[in-house]
């Protein structure tokens, strides 16, 4: 009913709304006023957590995507080896797991079946399973060794969105708990990470308050057949979220590169018109992600493409590239993903709406897949 959608039209744009506080929700209790981290919920020895040798990540669709991005931090900050796969892929391939091996289970519902058997499978072979979930109660957390809850209150629109954000800042959580727990030459820098972490919402916030120029351009096209999506490092996971939320809900053929593949073959489908979306890193830090995906936008344009480039505020170098800029707040180069995914959702969302499509239910697809 209208009421249930808060005065939306859909769920999934008040869902989409609701990210701010689902974020703060997630980190809510979870982070003190001193920048420490209280995760007792994992309630996995730190001996445990000291010893792992390896993490694996599995999910499946925008949980997987989560679960790629988590890679980028779980290394970075761990020093430990991490795997992110495909839940069914990972389960019928043989996996070499023992009890030296942290396993971590992503599912918004809790119940999707391939994840499942994924964690059973691990399980079996002497692993831990931590879940990361946003359903209290479901059978994903109740036959883990531990769940890290999402609270992002009920998703109801098929395409993930809040569930999507609110993993992310569950991953980041782990992944700086474990930094934190096995001792890093990272240790500055996770505590400036947790504190900003903990202002998201408000970027979040901001990211939605500018949305109106890209629901404009979402219309203007939506006659188009093709969007390819670019980035790098964690930007790779964002083009592939972004590329599914369009498959999902606006039926277009939609993909997602990692912009360093370009010349190993998808450069070929550039052509005049073909709207090509950047995920563009931050020009500090690591200023020479920022320099190669510059190069790369530069490429496509050449070709003819209709450049739609996603960049931090104050990053003037790639003004000349961009035939439409949409700016995203300044974060450390492992969260922009947190912000720079809205603008994303809110184009898909927009564009099936301007095709007409049922964005809430699209065709063919359920909210959970309980089914192998
Ligand atoms: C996301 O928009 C999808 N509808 C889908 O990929 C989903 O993320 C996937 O099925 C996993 O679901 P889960 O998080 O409930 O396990």
């Amino acid at each position: 009913s209208a009421a249930e959608k808060g005065g939306y039209d859909y769920f999934m744009l008040k869902e989409i709304a609701e990210q701010p506080k689902a974020v703060s929700d997630t980190l809510l209790g979870r982070i003190d006023g001193a920048g420490q981290l209280h995760l007792d919920e994992i309630r996995i020895p730190p001996r445990v957590l000291r010893e792992a040798d390896k993490v694996v990540i599995v999910a499946c669709g925008t949980a997987y995507h989560a679960g790629m991005i988590a890679k980028y931090a779980i290394e970075h900050w761990t020093r430990v080896p991490c795997e992110t796969e495909l839940a069914s892929e990972f389960r019928y391939r043989d996996p070499i797991l023992d009890s030296r091996t942290l396993v971590i289970a992503i599912s918004q519902s809790g119940e999707t079946m391939d994840t499942l058997m994924a964690l059973r499978h691990a399980r079996e072979q002497g692993a831990r399973v931590l879940a990361i979930c946003n359903t209290n109660g479901s059978t994903i957390p109740r036959e883990s060794d531990a769940v890290l809850y999402t609270h992002a209150g009920p998703e109801v629109a098929v395409a993930s969105t809040k569930a999507f954000l609110t993993q992310l800042v569950a991953c980041y959580l782990v992944a700086l708990y474990l930094g934190q727990v096995r001792g890093t030459k990272w240790g500055d820098e996770i505590q400036s990470v947790i504190g900003q972490l903990a202002r998201i919402g408000d970027e979040v916030e901001a990211v939605l308050d500018t949305m109106e120029p890209v629901r404009e351009l979402a219309r203007s096209l939506a006659d188009r057949d093709t969007v390819l999506f670019l980035g790098r490092h964690v930007g790779f996971p964002v083009a592939l979220e972004g590329a599914l939320k369009l498959k999902e809900l606006a039926y277009m053929h939609a993909e997602g590169f990692a912009a360093g593949e370009l010349k190993h073959g998808p450069i070929a489908l550039i052509e005049k018109g073909v709207p090509v979306v950047v995920v563009v890193p931050s020009p500090r830090g690591r200023s020479v992600l920022h320099d190669k995906i510059v190069s790369n936008i530069q490429e496509v344009r050449a070709r003819g493409a209709l450049t739609i480039v996603i960049a931090e505020e104050g990053d003037t170098v790639v003004e000349p590239y961009a035939d439409h800029l949409v700016r995203v707040p300044v974060t450390p180069t492992l969260l922009q993903p947190l912000v720079a995914t809205v603008p994303l959702q809110v184009f898909a969302c927009e564009l099936a709406t301007a095709r007409g499509n049922e964005v809430d239910q699209p065709r063919n697809l359920a909210k959970s897949v309980t089914v192998e």
